[in-house]
């Protein structure tokens, strides 16, 4: 007998079948994440995006994301960005497509990267950033595609 036989077939499932096993919370993730409004003007949480207003489709160009431009945040091993992450959504997609995940560790790296990117359509950059103590935090800047 296999384990699935022996899963389905034991009391262990019994319980389970009369509730609803996936049910979720109403919240979403998107709900908790800050946007830059909330620190705009002394940005040590906003990840900002230097990318140009318009690009050439498929060819590369430099896409910079720093967390603390304005006012550096704190980079020690009790409070320190934790990882930035890049996305980017074509106009009239609903799907974000992830352009890297950036990992630091406290101390030794600054929470800033630049990455090169190619669009082959007007998109929308995102980034995201975390902090160990304040949460995730996003920005996001238009490219047009020419
Ligand atoms: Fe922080």
């Amino acid at each position: 007998m296999r384990r699935r036989d022996v899963l389905i077939g034991s009391s262990l499932l019994a319980g389970l079948s009369s509730q609803n096993v996936f049910a979720q919370s109403e919240k979403r993730f998107g709900e908790v994440i800050i946007p830059p409004e909330k620190e705009m003007g002394r940005e040590k949480h906003v990840p900002i995006i230097d990318a140009p207003k318009s690009v050439k489709a498929g060819e590369p160009f430099a896409v910079t994301v720093e967390v603390g431009k304005t006012v550096p945040h704190p980079n020690t091993v009790e409070h320190h960005i934790k990882w930035i992450q890049l996305y980017a959504v074509e106009e009239g997609s609903q799907y974000a497509v992830e352009i890297g995940a950036f990992n630091f560790g406290p101390t030794f790296a600054q929470p800033k990267v630049t990455v090169p990117v190619m669009l082959k359509n007007n998109s929308t950059l995102y980034a995201t950033e975390h902090c160990n103590l304040h949460g995730v935090w996003d920005y996001s800047v238009d490219v047009k595609v020419n």
